[in-house]
């Protein structure tokens, strides 16, 4: 019995479903960007599975550089960003690709894009796996989406409820049953 089994979870896009989005994605970067001077930018943590499979199916040269960002307390966003882990390479005069795994309020994103902006890179694309347009609390545009989805929290592939289901390869909802 753990903390966990409080919880039910219902499938909500399949790991079939995403990697063929993922596949998608990976096709649309590696014809845009292949023999460029790419940086790869994996959001932790939430973005570690989609980076991971993105990045494989980028057939091309890339650096990778991770970072890291906290806004989120339970299941809400508490609209100040902080940065956890910052970028330990330069990617001035580089493509950024900014690779995130949710956009809610958009507010991470935007302070991302800005904070990496000051670095002066030669460009930057973004892509969000997951993107809940009723939540968009500022302007946000985004070059690539995985799927557009409810305003409903949803946890695995990378997304986590107090730290657990990352480690699923499918996209849940979480209810709880108590
Ligand atoms: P903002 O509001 O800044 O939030 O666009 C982006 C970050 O919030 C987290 N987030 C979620 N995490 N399930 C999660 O596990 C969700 O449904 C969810 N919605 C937002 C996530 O860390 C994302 O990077
Ligand atoms: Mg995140």
């Amino acid at each position: 019995m753990t903390e966990m089994d409080n919880f039910k979870l219902t499938t909500f896009i399949s790991e079939k479903d995403i990697q063929a989005r993922v596949r998608a994605i990976g096709t649309a970067l590696t014809d845009k960007y292949r023999g460029k001077d790419v940086v790869a930018v994996c959001v932790l943590k939430g973005s570690f599975m989609f980076y991971a499979d993105l990045i494989r199916e980028m057939d091309m040269d890339l650096a990778c550089e991770f970072c890291g960002v906290s806004s989120y307390s339970g299941m809400s966003s508490t609209g100040e960003v902080k940065i956890t882990l910052d970028l330990n390479s330069a990617v001035r005069e580089k493509h950024v690709i900014l690779i995130e795994d949710i956009v809610d309020t958009g507010l991470t994103m935007n302070f991302l894009k800005d904070h990496i902006n000051r670095r002066k890179p030669k460009s930057i694309t973004t892509a969000a796996l997951l993107l809940k347009p009723h939540a968009l609390k500022v302007k946000c545009e985004l070059d690539h989406v995985g799927f557009e989805i409810p305003n409903d929290f949803v946890v695995g592939y990378g997304l986590d409820y107090q730290g657990y289901y990352r480690n699923l390869p499918y996209i849940a909802q979480i209810q709880s049953i108590n």
